[in-house]
Order: C-alpha cells, then sequence, then structure tokens
C-alpha cells in the first residue's frame, strides 16, 4: 500500500529531545516556565536568550533531568544506546566548578571515573578532548595555575569526554573577557562542527547568540516562557566577515528588537 506521508517526512530522524507545553512550578509557588514547546534535531545550535528570571537555567536543567516538569511533556524518544562510557548529554555551568586539588587529566577524567572507566582506559579519549579545547600542554597543572578562560576550556572538556550527543551549556564565557571570549566562541564552533553534536547555549548576550546559534529562542519573565524563534540561517564556519556583515547586524537588531518587545522597553544587558 503507498504511504501517505512525503518521503522527506518519513526519512526524517526523530528529534534529540522535545518540549510540549513544559512548565515548572517550585514548591514556593513561582512560576519559573510556562507552556514552553521546542524540538531540538541532531547537529543544531540552539540559544536561549533572555533576561534575568526568565527561565533560561530552569529550561536548561529541566532538560538536564537536573529538576522535574511540572507540566507538559519532555520527551527523548527512542534512540540506540550509547556505547560504554558515553552519555546523552554534557553540561557546562557558568562557573568552571573544577576540583582544586586534582590536575587537569584528573578534573577531565571525573565523569569517566563516576561511569567506572579505569584512569589508563580513559586516558586516549582526555588527551584528545584536552587538544580539542587547545589544553594538550597542561593535563599535568592544578586550576589555579590556569587563566578563567583555560579554566572554562577544562569544564568543556570534561564535559565532551563522554563523547555527548547534546551538549547544554549555562552562561558559559559571561565571566570572561571580550577577547577570550571571541576565541572560545570560535573554538567552540569549530569543535561543534568537527564533532556533530546539538548545543543548547544559554546567554545574555544578543551579539553572541546571533553568532553562534542556527536557532535563537528569545524568553521573557514573570512567568518565564517562549517570546519568540528566531532561525539564523547562515552558512558555517563563521569567522570575522560574518560577525562584521551587515547581515550579521540585522539579525542582531532584529533578535534585539523582539528581546526590547518583550521586556516592554527597559534597557538590557547585551
Ligand atoms: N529552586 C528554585 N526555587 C524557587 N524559585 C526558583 C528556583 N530556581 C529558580 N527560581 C525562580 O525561577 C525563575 C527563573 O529562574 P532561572 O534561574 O531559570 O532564570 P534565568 O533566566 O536563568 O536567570 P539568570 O539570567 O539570572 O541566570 C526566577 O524567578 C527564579 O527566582
Ligand atoms: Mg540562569
Amino acid at each position: 500500500m503507498p504511504s501517505l506521508q512525503p518521503p522527506s517526512a518519513a526519512a526524517s530522524p526523530p528529534p534529540l529531545f522535545s518540549m510540549r507545553d513544559v512548565g515548572k512550578r517550585f514548591p514556593n509557588g513561582t512560576l519559573a516556565l510556562q507552556g514552553m514547546s521546542l524540538e531540538c534535531g541532531d547537529h543544531e545550535f540552539i540559544s536561549f536568550l533572555g533576561p534575568s528570571g526568565c527561565g533560561k537555567s530552569t529550561a536548561l536543567r529541566l532538560i538536564a533531568g537536573l529538576t522535574r516538569i511540572s507540566e507538559g511533556a519532555l520527551e527523548w524518544p527512542e534512540r540506540p544506546a550509547p556505547a560504554d562510557g558515553q552519555r546523552e548529554l554534557g553540561f557546562v555551568f557558568q562557573e568552571p566548578t573544577l576540583m582544586p586539588w586534582a590536575k587537569v587529566f584528573d578534573n577531565v577524567w571525573l565523569p569517566l571515573k563516576l561511569a567506572g572507566v579505569k584512569r589508563d582506559a580513559a586516558a586516549p579519549v582526555i588527551r584528545q578532548v584536552l587538544e580539542m579545547v587547545g589544553l594538550s600542554r597542561f593535563a599535568d597543572v592544578y586550576p589555579r595555575e590556569l587563566s578563567g578562560g583555560m579554566k572554562m576550556r577544562v569544564s568543556i572538556a570534561r564535559a565532551l569526554v563522554t563523547q555527548p550527543r547534546l551538549l547544554l551549556m549555562d552562561e558559559p564565557f559571561a565571566a570572561l573577557d571580550e577577547m577570550t571570549r571571541i576565541k572560545l566562541n570560535n573554538d567552540l564552533l569549530a569543535i561543534w562542527r568537527e564533532h556533530r553534536f546539538s548545543v543548547v547555549f544559554v546567554t545574555h548576550s544578543v551579539y553572541e547568540s546571533v553568532y553562534l546559534s542556527s536557532r535563537i529562542v528569545v524568553m521573557a519573565a514573570r512567568p518565564g516562557r517562549v517570546v519568540e524563534t528566531f532561525g539564523i540561517e547562515e552558512p558555517y564556519p563563521r569567522g570575522e566577515e560574518f560577525r562584521t556583515s551587515s547581515r550579521y547586524n540585522q539579525h542582531c537588531m532584529a533578535v534585539q528588537r523582539s528581546l526590547h518587545g518583550a521586556l516592554g522597553g527597559q534597557d538590557i544587558d547585551h
């Protein structure tokens, strides 16, 4: 019998995760998130952008399973089970949260150690992710010997060591100076392009979100909710040429307008 579905629909893989009308109310009554719907496919770069308190971290924590949803549905459709030592997702927090008593190598080993992988067996992949983030020469130093940007690189390496399909990043570069942030933006894009995982990235910065993302979810507060979603249909690799182009500026202005609308004209931090 002929299928009624168009071939492209039949062939498209299931999303990595999907959220349908997801809400989160905390026990104290705060409605942190309301009616959020989102599907994330393979190799997407999605940013959550919005003012303080709009539920960005809450949404990320719900996706990670660190907090339970109160309403709606959050699903991870059936996928082949990850191989040994692999995980569905990695999480990068705003603070690098490294163990000060452990060398860089051992900090990166931690998720594999917790999964029961011995240090020697983990060594090749640890070396590989340290190389990816440009820290090959720093495996044997302690976190206190590193700059803020280098600590964040260690934190990214630690999240990637389990080869996740999805990398969740909560304002990872907010505490860094502008030049370091730009460098880390470029390096993150290069790693993402080569290794083809998906990213959900939280930021306050319109400019950073447009530079990095294939899709931007603009959010507003009280209650936390999605206001508008933008597709940034610009080719990768993106570099200085894109950052200084009029198309980049047009995207930034459109996203900025949406954010201002959501804020009712208040000043925002970008
Ligand atoms: N554990 C909690 N218990 C009660 N309320 C919470 C809890 N965590 C967050 N909230 C509230 O939920 C709302 C959304 O918080 P969330 O941390 O998700 O915002 P955010 O967009 O990440 O803000 P920021 O940009 O400042 O990090 C806020 O009003 C916050 O006070
Ligand atoms: Mg937050």
